[in-house]
């Protein structure tokens, strides 16, 4: 379980064209020796870039994810990008279940639990996101949401190397709001008992990130807790520095 390298991914939701690529080589030129050894970075740009992206990052082990996923492999979905789709740009990873997602597409635990499944089946990691709203956090149900929403979401039979886990409090998205350290701590150590009840000692592998405001100024405090094994960030990826000083917090 100490071996486990902690991972920093960045989400750069409907942000980016050709001319980001300048931006995204500063993040590949900038993750040096040191920061390799230490924490592996993943970025998951818009469809369009994904293979741009992947080209660029050849040699540098600065990983690529996609943003969502089809459930099925292929077939009649106008629009959509099944899971083998992402893998033959080069993608190794795959956010689901974002909570922008969640809200704007109206997707469920179960279409989740689907896209982690053909993730899976693709040969992509999984980067499964739960999270409570604010009014849940105030009513005392987060802990509750969170379990639901894995226990929903969740596929049987996955190992700590298939799937990671991103807390996402939908609150704190976007927001520059965090939870209190106290609160992180407890919802990871809370998600971290629930897959080792699921899963047995595989449960102990999976990496549990943190997302929401993540940012330079918080990030060592943040993964700094017990059972934060990186953290998924938005905004603050966009900006070459600003996301290598996230992954600094490592160094
Ligand atoms: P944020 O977004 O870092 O901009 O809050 C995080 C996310 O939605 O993954």
């Amino acid at each position: 379980m100490h071996a486990r390298k902690p991972i920093v991914v960045g989400n750069w939701k409907m942000n980016g064209l050709k001319a980001s690529t300048a931006e995204f080589g500063r993040i590949v030129e900038g993750y040096g020796a040191e920061l390799r050894r230490r924490v592996q970075l993943v970025v998951c740009p818009p469809a369009t870039l994904l293979s741009t992206f992947a080209v660029v990052a050849l040699g540098s082990r600065v990983a690529i994810g996609a943003q969502d996923c089809h459930p099925r492999m292929s077939g009649a979905h106008t629009g959509d990008l099944s899971a083998e789709m992402v893998a033959d740009t080069g993608a190794n990873f795959v956010i689901v279940g974002h909570s922008e997602r969640r809200s704007a597409h109206y997707e469920s635990d179960e279409d989740a639990r689907g896209k982690v499944e053909a993730a899976h089946q693709a040969g992509l990691i999984a980067i499964l996101c739960v999270g409570e709203t604010e009014k849940e956090r105030r009513d005392g149900a987060a802990l509750a949401v969170i379990d639901s929403q894995l226990h929903g979401s969740m596929p049987d039979g996955m190992t700590g190397d298939d799937l990671i886990v991103a807390y996402e409090p939908v609150w704190a998205i976007g927001s520059g709001l965090t939870p209190s350290l106290a609160e992180i701590a407890e919802m990871h150590a809370h998600i971290r008992a629930h897959l080792v009840s699921r899963m047995g000692s595989e449960g102990g592998r999976v990496h549990i990130l943190y997302g929401g405001s993540v940012k330079p100024s918080n990030a060592a405090e943040i993964l700094g807790l017990a059972d934060v094994n990186g953290a998924l960030v938005g905004g603050a990826s966009l900006k070459a520095a600003d996301f290598l000083s996230i992954a600094s917090a490592y160094a």
